[in-house]
């Protein structure tokens, strides 16, 4: 295919795993990068041998842009993705999509009004125990997801929060653990089970004090196919123990993956240094091809840069769907759909209440 000429908006930490695979995949010809900080733009372009910008919108007119990849901090995401669309730029976002869903509609309305393409990143998706396990339900081989776990014992120390100044402040994050930390797992949660009818949630902040946000959050969900869910997620757990999530079937039968293992990683700072596995494989004459798929998987892991080869891989479909004209993997919309999951959690929390699916921005 020919390549998509593409830029990046926001040359920080994550930015340079996009930078890197912008400049490595064959669908991308890179020509420049954006960064409200004119050095980081700077010290970007000389890297990367990209023209450095300051305004999106200037970007866009002068370096022909395709497709932009936005990596600024989450209530950041919209602006450059409204700029984007107004100059007819495909724009694919980190997670999570927005830090509320006033701005998720505004970029959905923005991109379907330009006809351009918006897609979220959620590079786990990519991760070869996730595939197997959507594989296997949706081949019918857990019968219908009934019971979906989400699971989440890491760590974030001071030191992360002191790390940027937008990090730990309602105003600036627009949340903690989870809609940081948790949109990863939200999203393969809401994919293996399906849409969400209610939700009842708590959240806390029990061991971060210099911090104003959650570091932990509780829910139980109702989907709309019967079937109900949990989630646990926390930062509290010093070193950090796992990530796993469980969808247990109609059948009785189980699959799972731990998709990280101690701490998550955090991007720019600490690698993956331990392969993701599926941990739970009960489907009926299939539990022998546990043992095979973890060493197929760890076997794996020492042939690839996992921190930054999901990223591309996901990166790479989106090229291909801007070419092929077809949705991309993880589409905005789907990207809404978590920050409706973890808004709920906020008003539940507040509201003292279950809260209704579909849920609307409020003023
Ligand atoms: N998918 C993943 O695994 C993953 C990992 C880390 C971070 N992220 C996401 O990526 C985003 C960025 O996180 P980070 O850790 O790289 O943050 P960061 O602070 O390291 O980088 C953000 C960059 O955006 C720039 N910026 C801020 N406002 C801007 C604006 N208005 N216009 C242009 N540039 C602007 C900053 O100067 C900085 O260089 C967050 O939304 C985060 O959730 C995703």
């Amino acid at each position: 295919m020919r390549p998509v000429r593409t830029a990046l908006i926001g040359c920080g930490k994550v930015g340079s795993i996009h930078a890197t695979a912008l400049r490595e995949l064959a669908e991308s010809e890179f020509a420049a990068v954006c960064d409200s900080d004119g050095a980081r733009a700077a010290a970007f372009a000389e890297r990367f041998g990209v023209r450095p910008f300051s305004d999106p919108a200037e970007m866009f007119r002068q370096a022909g842009v395709e497709a932009v990849l936005v990596c600024t901090p989450h209530p950041l995401h919209a602006a450059p993705v409204l700029a984007a669309a107004r100059a007819g730029v495909h724009a694919l976002v980190e997670k999570p999509l927005a830090a509320n869903l006033a701005d998720c509609d505004a970029m959905l309305a923005a991109a379907r009004a330009a006809g351009t393409k918006l897609g979220v990143v959620s590079q786990r998706r990519l991760y070869e125990p996730v595939l197997r396990m959507k594989a296997a339900i949706d081949a019918g081989k857990i019968g219908r997801p009934v019971l979906g776990v989400f699971s989440m014992f890491s760590w974030r120390d001071e030191a992360y929060y002191r790390s940027d100044p937008w990090r730990g402040k309602w105003s600036t994050e627009g949340g903690g653990v989870l809609v940081n930390q948790s949109p990863h797992q939200l999203d393969l949660l809401r994919w293996f089970m399906g849409e969400i009818e209610e939700l009842s949630g708590y959240w806390a902040n029990l061991n971060h004090p210099t911090v104003e946000v959650e570091d932990t959050a509780l829910a139980m969900i109702r989907f709309k196919n019967g079937g109900l869910g949990s989630v646990v997620t926390s930062l509290s757990q010093r070193p950090g123990i796992y990530t796993k999530v469980h969808v247990h079937g109609a059948s009785g039968a189980s699959v799972g993956v731990e998709t990280d293992r101690g701490a998550t990683f955090v991007a720019g700072v600490s690698e993956i240094d331990e392969p993701p596995l599926n941990d739970l494989w009960t489907i009926p004459g299939e539990e022998q091809l546990l043992a095979e798929f973890q060493a197929e998987d760890r076997a794996r892991f020492r042939t690839i840069k996992p921190t930054t080869h999901y990223h591309a891989l996901q990166i790479r479909d989106f090229l291909r769907a801007v070419r092929e004209n077809r949705p991309p993997l993880v589409t905005g919309e789907d990207g809404r759909a978590v920050v409706e999951m973890f808004t709920a959690v906020y008003r539940s929390n507040r509201d003292r209440r279950p809260v209704r699916f579909p849920l609307a921005a409020e003023e």
